[in-house]
């Protein structure tokens, strides 16, 4: 879903942050503005009922494309910078990118299923578990420390190219830029 759409089923809200424009490119309030987004999908699918299996599909659809524009650009902008900028964390960095690819793989196999199919809710709850320790590691653990080291120009500056990012982005997994980094992990 792109950023613009997930505004307007919101009914037009456009996040505070949107029109401070000194604020608006910062590279941690970017994501963790993704991070709201994608925690609000997981917990509208929660609540769907059991047989609620149009309102599944269409929710875990939208829990795809979020993360595949998410992780990528993460994967693409903000860690390798921060990889570069702070090598004291590049292990923090490399057990991210390793979970972003544990959610790849489920991403993927979802997006080829039915909601009516014996694994989907199953798959469903693994990966929203899964990204829901992801996520809070990244802003419990990981922001603080990102932002003490780089500080407030650096991360506008990331946050500028991210949004960059953000337009070339793949929407499904199937598409050849979000299949290279599925690719990457394993082989690179
Ligand atoms: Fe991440
Ligand atoms: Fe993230």
């Amino acid at each position: 879903m792109h950023r613009a759409s997930v505004a307007s089923r919101r009914g037009g809200y456009s996040h505070p942050m949107a029109t401070t424009k000194s604020a608006s490119t910062d590279a941690i309030v970017l994501l963790k503005n993704d991070h709201k987004d994608i925690r609000r999908a997981f917990d509208q699918f929660e609540k769907a009922g059991e047989s609620a299996e149009k309102a599944k599909g269409k929710l875990v659809d939208q829990i795809i494309e979020l993360l595949t524009v998410h992780t990528y650009i993460e994967n693409e902008v903000m860690y390798p910078r921060v990889r570069a900028l702070l090598p004291d964390l590049e292990d923090d960095v490399l057990e991210s990118y390793e979970e972003h690819h544990v959610a790849d793989v489920l991403v993927m196999e979802l997006s080829t299923m039915k909601p009516s199919d014996e694994r989907f809710d199953a798959k469903t709850t693994v990966l929203i578990e899964s990204v829901r320790h992801h996520i809070e590691e990244e802003e419990q653990e990981w922001f603080p420390k990102v932002r003490e080291g780089l500080g407030r120009k650096a991360l506008q500056e990331i946050g500028a190219e991210m949004e960059k990012a953000r337009k070339k982005a793949p929407r499904r997994p199937s598409q050849p830029s979000a299949l290279k980094k599925t690719i990457d992990a394993v082989v690179s």
